[in-house]
């Protein structure tokens, strides 16, 4: 059984009318029929452009949203059916990490206290039994793990850097131990220099806590450093998913290979295999639903087939593809 599965996910935000007498409804089709897997102790990478929805599964998920339409199960139990205390019960194995460490915590709490706020949700409403010494305890184990002298419990996020700022937040998601943390570009926000370090931590922690990571980035570096599998997003919908290897080495979707070939890949083997790809056209509106696949307005291979129907992704239990041009020349 996988830990979470994510079965044809979707969230449309209404946005307003339109028509001729503005009766018809409008709306952002921000996720639009996203599935996927995510077993124990494994690392999948979200990418994709700014505005294709990552953020969006991410809240989708985890239930600061509900779907509008489509399944999560966690540990196999469908959260659709879980009442409101279930699924607050389940929810403490799915946590969060936001790519804002400023505005992700609140500057009038102390550290000690940001850290201790989940423990103390979770036992005023009787999930969770522990007294505050152990509470504190706890705040101090989990400084301790994200490299924060508990000397600065005391303190507010405001006498923090950035780095240090979501090294507060890595803590806070993991005080209630969780198996799963979603981290939604964690470190696009931070200096260069301090990225590398955080990554590390995200890592050293899956190590020790076994945990699973849907890592959501925008920086393909970023996704190779830490990814077991990659998900590639385009306009609200995964257009390819594989082993992280095997989607660097041999991309499949022209979306994917158009992504990679505009990333700097620390990897020469990599590197001396791509050609530079500039993808013309814009990238569609969300607000508007086009038959077709929804890459064809950019596709440099796009051929009649693409323009009506939809391709679904297909391929390999390792490496899945939405595209006709690939079901044509696997
Ligand atoms: N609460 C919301 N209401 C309306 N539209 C939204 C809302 N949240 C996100 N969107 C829209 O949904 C799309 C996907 O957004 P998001 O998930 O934030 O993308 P990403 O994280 O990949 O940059 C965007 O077009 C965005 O404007
Ligand atoms: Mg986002």
């Amino acid at each position: 059984m996988s830990l979470l599965e994510v079965k044809d996910l979707r969230m449309y935000f209404p946005v307003g009318k339109k028509g001729l007498f503005r009766q018809e409804k409008e709306f952002v089709y921000a996720v639009d029929g996203v599935s996927f897997s995510l077993e124990k102790g494994e690392t999948l990478g979200l990418v994709g452009e700014s505005g294709c929805g990552k953020s969006t599964v991410v809240r989708a998920v985890s239930r600061l949203y509900t779907p509008t339409a489509g399944d999560v199960l966690l540990n196999g139990k469908n959260l659709n059916t879980l009442n409101k205390r279930e699924l607050l019960d389940a929810r403490r194995n799915m946590q969060i990490v936001f790519q804002n460490p400023y505005a992700s915590l609140n500057p009038r709490e102390t550290v000690g206290d940001i850290i201790a706020e989940p423990m103390r949700i979770y036992k005023q409403r009787g999930l969770l039994s522990m007294s505050e010494s152990e509470i504190q305890s706890r705040v101090e184990k989990l400084m301790d793990m994200v490299g924060l002298l508990t000397y600065y419990k005391n303190r507010y996020p405001h006498e923090f850097s950035g780095g240090q700022r979501q090294r507060i937040g890595i803590a806070r998601s993991l005080a209630l131990s969780p198996q799963l943390v979603l981290a939604d570009e964690p470190v696009s926000a931070l200096d260069v220099s301090i990225q590398a370090q955080i990554l590390n931590l995200f890592k050293d922690i899956q190590k020790e806590m076994g945990l699973s990571y849907l890592f959501i980035a925008h920086d393909l570096a970023v996704i190779e450093y830490i990814s077991d599998r990659v998900a590639v997003m385009y306009l609200g919908k995964i257009v390819e998913i594989s082993e992280f290897r095997d989607l660097y080495e041999s991309p499949q979707h022209p979306y994917t290979k158009a992504l990679l070939s505009s990333a700097p890949i620390p990897d020469p083997k990599i590197e001396a295999a791509r050609k530079r790809i500039i993808l013309s056209g814009d990238v569609p509106s969300p607000n508007v639903r086009q038959p077709g696949c929804y890459f064809y307005a950019r596709c440099p291979h796009r051929f009649e087939r693409c323009q009506s129907n939809e391709p679904t992704l297909k391929g390999s239990s390792t490496h899945k593809t939405a595209c006709f041009l690939c079901e044509q020349q696997p």
